[in-house]
C-alpha cells in the first residue's frame, strides 16, 4: 500500500474542531492513523465569526492528531456549513451537434454548465454541483453519457448554493492556523461519505446531521443527492433550554444532558422516572433534587419540534427514502433521539456510525456519530488522492473532475 498519502479531515464546528487522519490499506479501506479534538470558538452557526480564536482550535485539535499519529499535517479536506445553504434541482439542455452525433465530454460540461446558469443573490457563489443523472432523447436515467448516441442531451443536477463570505472566512482561519486548504466539502455530503452504503443512496434515505447549532439534512436517491436543506438548531438548544427551565449555568445544563437527559419518556422505567439527580442553581450554594422523569419532560418536546421541521421538508420533496433516517453529528447522541426520529418520520431510523468496510486503524475509537463528518472528510481526500496517483501527472478535465468525484460517491 501506499503510505506516501496521508489524508486528513478537518471538521471545524460549532462546538468542536475535530481532526483525522488516515492512510490507504487493502482494498479502498482508510486506516485512521490519528484523531484529535478540541473546543470551538469563533464561530456562530458554523460561520466564522473570529477568525484568530477558530485558528486556536485549529491548532489544538491537528496539534493531537499529529502526535497520536507522530505525522506533520500540512493541509485537509475541511467542512464547509452555515445555516444559508441551500440545494436546487435544475435541469440544463443542449444539442448534440458532433460528428455520428456522438456524446463527448464538451457536450456534458455544456449540459450541466447549462443547468447551472442561474441567477444569484449577491455574494453568493455556486457552492457543487452534484449530477443526478442524464437524458439522451427522452431516456432517462443514464449515468456515463460520454460515447452514447443522440441528438439531444438533458442534464439533471443538485446545485447547492451559499454565500461566498463564509467560505472565504474559514479559508482564512485555516491558513492562519498554519495550514492549506485541499477543498472544502458540504458538511452532511462528509458525513454521508462515511456512514451511508450504495444501497442507502440507491433506495432513498435522509442524511440529518445535528450539530451543535446547525442541523443539516441530505436526501440521496438514485444513487444521487436530491435534496439540501440547513436549519439553525441543534444540540444547544436542548443545553439552553435546561438551563433556563433549571436555573443552571450553560455548562452545568449541558453535562446534566450529556450524563442523565433523555428525549424519549417511554424508554424510562418508572424506577428510573423517579431517579433523583442533583443540580447547581446559578447563585445558590446547595444543590437541589430534580428527577430525570422532569429533565426529559424539558427535552422531549424539543427534539420534537426539531425533528419535525426536518421531517416536513422531508414530506415536502416527495422523497422515497426507504433506507431510512440515518442521524449523525453529536446532538443525535441523546438518549431516545433514535426512537423519536423513528416515529416523527415514521421510518426506520439508525445512528451513523462509520462504514466497517470503509475504516480501519483506529475506527473503533472514533465510531460516534459526532466523528462522521471529520472521517468522511478524510476518507473523500484519500480517494482522491488515490485517484491522482493512479492516473499519474495529468491533469484531468474539469468534467472528468466532476465524474470520478460523482461515480466515486455514487457508484
Ligand atoms: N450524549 C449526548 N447527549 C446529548 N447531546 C450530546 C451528547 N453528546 C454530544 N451532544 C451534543 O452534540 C452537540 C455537538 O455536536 P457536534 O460536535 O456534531 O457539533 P458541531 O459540529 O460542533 O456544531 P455544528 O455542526 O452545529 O457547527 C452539542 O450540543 C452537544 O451537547
Ligand atoms: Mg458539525
Amino acid at each position: 500500500m501506499n503510505n506516501e498519502i496521508h489524508a486528513i479531515g478537518l471538521d471545524i464546528g460549532t462546538s468542536k474542531v475535530r481532526c483525522v487522519v488516515g492512510e490507504p490499506g487493502e482494498r479502498g479501506v482508510m486506516n485512521i492513523v490519528g484523531y484529535g479534538e478540541a473546543e470551538s470558538r469563533g464561530l456562530r452557526r458554523g460561520i466564522v465569526t473570529a477568525t484568530d480564536a477558530v485558528a486556536e482550535s485549529i491548532k489544538k485539535a491537528v496539534g493531537e492528531a499529529e502526535r497520536v499519529s507522530g505525522l506533520e499535517v500540512e493541509s485537509a479536506v475541511v467542512n464547509l456549513s452555515g445555516e444559508h445553504f441551500r440545494g436546487e434541482n435544475k435541469n440544463g439542455v443542449v444539442a448534440v451537434a458532433g460528428s455520428g452525433r456522438e456524446i463527448t465530454e464538451e457536450d456534458v460540461e455544456r449540459a450541466i454548465e447549462s443547468a447551472c446558469a442561474m441567477q444569484l443573490p449577491a455574494g453568493w457563489e455556486i457552492i457543487n454541483r452534484l449530477p443526478q443523472e442524464f437524458i439522451i432523447d427522452g431516456q432517462d436515467g443514464i449515468m456515463e453519457p460520454v460515447g452514447m448516441t443522440g441528438a439531444r442531451l438533458e442534464s439533471l443536477v443538485h446545485i447547492v448554493i451559499g454565500p461566498s463570505a463564509g467560505r472565504q472566512n474559514l479559508n482564512k482561519a485555516v491558513k492562519r492556523a498554519g495550514m492549506d486548504v485541499e477543498r472544502m466539502m458540504l458538511e452532511p455530503l462528509a458525513a454521508a461519505e462515511s456512514t451511508l452504503t450504495d444501497d442507502d443512496k440507491e433506495y432513498g434515505c435522509a442524511l440529518v446531521n445535528i450539530g451543535s447549532e446547525i442541523t443539516s439534512l441530505m436526501i440521496f436517491g438514485r444513487g444521487a443527492v436530491q435534496h439540501t436543506a440547513v436549519f439553525p438548531f441543534g444540540g444547544l438548544h436542548f443545553t439552553k433550554d435546561i438551563a433556563v427551565g433549571l436555573r443552571v449555568s450553560i455548562q452545568e445544563a449541558s453535562k446534566i444532558k450529556q450524563r442523565y437527559g433523555c428525549v424519549a419518556s417511554f424508554l424510562l422505567n418508572d424506577d428510573e422516572r423517579q431517579e433523583n439527580i442533583e443540580i447547581m442553581p446559578v447563585g445558590r450554594t446547595e444543590a437541589r433534587g430534580l428527577t430525570k422523569e422532569i429533565l426529559c419532560d424539558i427535552m422531549q418536546p424539543r427534539a420534537i419540534e426539531l425533528l419535525q421541521h426536518v421531517a416536513h421538508e422531508t414530506v415536502r420533496t416527495q422523497a422515497q427514502i426507504s433506507s431510512g433516517v440515518i442521524l449523525t453529528g453529536g446532538g443525535s447522541n441523546a438518549r431516545g433521539m433514535i426512537e423519536i426520529a423513528e416515529q416523527v418520520f415514521d421510518a426506520p431510523t439508525r445512528l451513523g456510525y462509520l462504514d466497517e468496510s470503509n475504516f480501519g486503524g483506529l475506527a473503533e475509537q472514533i465510531s460516534g456519530p459526532e466523528w462522521a463528518v471529520a472521517s468522511g472528510l478524510a476518507l473523500s481526500s484519500m480517494r482522491s488522492q488515490v485517484r491522482e496517483m493512479n492516473r499519474g501527472n495529468k491533469r484531468p478535465s474539469k468534467m472528468a473532475e466532476w465524474f470520478e468525484n460523482f461515480r466515486e460517491k455514487f457508484r
